[in-house]
């Protein structure tokens, strides 16, 4: 995607000023990046630098964690996800995390793989679905 008026590519998340803290401990300090659509970008650094707290700044996971604290401006296609009117739910859904440790829901296989289809409504029918499952495991080998 590209702005009308220059060829600058348009970023789909951008961060401006991000810090964050565990109580007083501040664990990300001042970061400003736009990470652009269509392309993989990645964060290398050694462990306990901040890539996990970071990236759960960008859907809002450190909401989840006691004491945590967000700072700064975190914009998605230019839309603050840390305004109160943010659905954290549906922006969960748009920024999805795959964890370094596979965490199954208790569920059958076939309900776990068909997850993130159904919530995202990618499946017309139940053979749609069967589709969908069957085609993923076999890729997955
Ligand atoms: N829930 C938490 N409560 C308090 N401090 C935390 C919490 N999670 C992380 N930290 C601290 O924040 C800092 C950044 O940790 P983080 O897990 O983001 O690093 P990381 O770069 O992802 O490390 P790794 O490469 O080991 O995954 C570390 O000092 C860590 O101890
Ligand atoms: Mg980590």
């Amino acid at each position: 995607m590209t702005n009308e008026n220059t060829t600058q590519p348009i970023a789909k998340i951008s961060t401006r000023n991000v810090n964050v803290f565990y109580g007083e401990k501040k664990a990300i300090d001042d970061v400003s990046i736009d990470i652009d659509m269509d392309n993989v970008t990645a964060f290398i650094g050694p462990s306990g630098c901040g890539k996990s707290t970071f990236l759960r700044t960008l859907n809002r996971m450190n909401d989840t964690i006691p004491g945590a604290r967000v700072e700064g401006e975190i914009l998605l296609e230019g839309e603050d996800i840390y305004a109160s009117s943010m659905d954290v739910v549906q922006l969960r859904a748009r920024v999805g995390m795959v964890f370094q440790k596979p965490n199954p829901f208790p569920k059958s296989i076939y309900d776990n793989v068909a997850y993130g289809p159904r919530i995202h409504g990618l499946a017309g029918s139940r053979s749609e679905m069967d589709e969908i499952v069957e085609s993923s495991l076999t890729r997955a080998g």
